[in-house]
């Protein structure tokens, strides 16, 4: 079994079909317009962007996440090192990563976005917001495609809340121990601010989607769209 750093077993991501997140983006953005996806792993929702008209670029430290992209620009490392020097209309950070237990490392990760947002750009973002540390319970799950996926072992230590997600396809199965921060959104928005971030909008009902801006470009409802 081959598992990326983080400990997302890669066999699964190129089985997980895109559940419209690709959608989300695409309705934030201007037709065409550059995408850099941080943490882009096997490319599930960048191959969705690109066949929306979108070309991606795709950032992750797991070369065998990369090995998958296709029409993707890969680029191997961590996202909080990144430099590429170019700036995109749009950045994606999806899978709860600014979720992570470790302060620095979500601050490096809203750093790269920021230095990678053009000025009328848009971050991406999917979060845990505060209810589901509230919600997350043993046996939770679901089927995508022909991935079917059940949380256990959740437990409540502190602002974190560690589990381990089982994924079965068929009779193979792979297990996805992970541990995440509960941010509330003063914290979320205090977190943009160190960046040079700051929140633009909601994109999903249950606020687990929303985009982010430069602080110094207008807000969505300001803006010609
Ligand atoms: C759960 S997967 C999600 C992949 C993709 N965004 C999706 O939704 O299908 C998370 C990916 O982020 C990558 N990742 C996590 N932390 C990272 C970091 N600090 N730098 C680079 N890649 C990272 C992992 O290698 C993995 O491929």
């Amino acid at each position: 079994m081959t598992t990326a750093p983080d400990g997302s077993p890669v066999e699964v991501y190129t089985l997980f079909p895109p559940l419209g997140e690709a959608e989300i983006v695409h309705g934030v953005l201007p037709a065409g317009a550059e995408v850099l996806e941080l943490g882009c792993g096997a490319g599930r929702i960048a191959h969705r962007l690109v066949a929306l008209g979108h070309p991606v670029v795709g950032v992750d430290e797991s070369p065998d996440m990369l090995a998958h992209l296709d029409g993707v620009e890969a680029v191997l490392g961590r996202i909080g090192e990144v430099r590429l020097g170019r700036r995109f209309g749009g950045v994606l950070l999806a899978a709860h990563l600014v979720n992570t237990p470790d302060g620095a490392e979500r601050h490096g990760m809203l750093a790269a976005a920021a230095r990678h947002l053009a000025a009328d750009g848009r971050l991406v973002v999917q979060w845990h917001p505060p209810s589901w540390f509230e919600t997350a319970a043993d046996g939770q799950g679901g089927a995508a495609g022909p991935v079917r996926t059940s949380l256990r072992d959740v437990r409540r230590h502190g602002g974190l809340l560690s589990a381990t997600v089982d994924y079965r396809v068929g009779d193979r199965s792979w297990s996805h121990p992970f541990t995440a921060r509960r941010l509330s959104e003063a914290d979320l928005r205090s977190a943009l601010d160190a960046a040079g971030l700051v929140h633009d909008r909601w994109l999903t009902a249950d606020r687990t989607w929303f985009s982010a801006r430069p602080q110094s470009s207008k807000s969505s409802s300001s803006r010609a769209r």
